[in-house]
């Protein structure tokens, strides 16, 4: 398949599928959408002193990226599974130009299918694999939901999914994606979670988390 590397209106690249016809990322901003989305809303509302992240859609790696950071930042230990069905090639990802160039680089160095240290506190595990038939790992405290959007990619988001998703989270935990469709919410609702809309990254209204209270 066709990627295209495009800057975005924060200075930063995402990637843009033509046959698909969709982003990676929020044209508006790559980063200041995923520190919004992911950082803001789900990782730095948890108070833990070890946390345990599961990505759905680990694409370019820059929610790793910005987490391995803040990670640092607040000396929190955190183990991170991201899952990804299509890996992206080195001729793209040594493309991306995220400014942290070698943590960055060692994300996408660590091997596949195993924890391995990114830097001093976040543990990376990435695993090839289709999420819609991945038995996720237990016992998650933050998870991200960056899937292609609904319209594009309608069988990532399913009620099944959202419910398997809920019974893999610890008590306390938080889903955040930068989707704020009602039927999305309903359907994490259906799950079991408790769902609030929030202010979206620039150029998008709303986003939406969801709480295992
Ligand atoms: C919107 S992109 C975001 C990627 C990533 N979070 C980032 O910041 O670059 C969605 C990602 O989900 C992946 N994906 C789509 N369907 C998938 C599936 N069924 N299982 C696992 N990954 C999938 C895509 O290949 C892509 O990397």
């Amino acid at each position: 398949m066709k990627i295209e590397i495009q800057t975005t209106a924060d200075g930063s690249p995402t990637l843009f599928l033509p046959e698909m016809d969709e982003h990676y990322h929020s044209v508006n901003g790559a980063i200041r959408e995923s520190r919004h989305v992911y950082i803001e809303a789900g990782f730095k509302q948890c108070r833990k002193a070890e946390i345990h992240v599961l990505e759905m859609g680990f694409g370019t790696g820059l929610n790793v990226l910005l987490t391995a950071l803040e990670a640092a930042n607040q000396k929190i230990k955190v183990f991170y599974t991201g899952l990804e069905k299509f890996p992206l090639p080195p001729e793209i990802t040594d493309r991306l130009n995220y400014s942290e160039t070698s943590l960055f680089r060692a994300i996408h160095q660590t091997e596949w299918e195993k924890f391995e240290p990114v830097n001093l506190y976040l543990y990376l595990k990435k695993i090839q694999t289709d999420f819609k038939n991945f038995n996720f790992p237990d016992k998650n405290d933050i998870v991200y939901y960056d899937a292609f959007a609904p319209d594009k990619q309608p069988d990532a988001w399913s009620p099944e999914l959202f419910g398997r998703i809920f019974s893999s989270m610890n008590p306390g935990g938080m889903i955040t994606t930068y989707c704020a469709k009602g039927s999305i919410r309903r359907m994490m609702r259906q799950a079991g979670f408790t769902v609030e809309r929030l202010q979206g990254p620039p150029g998008k209204r709303e986003m939406l988390r969801g709480k295992v209270l």
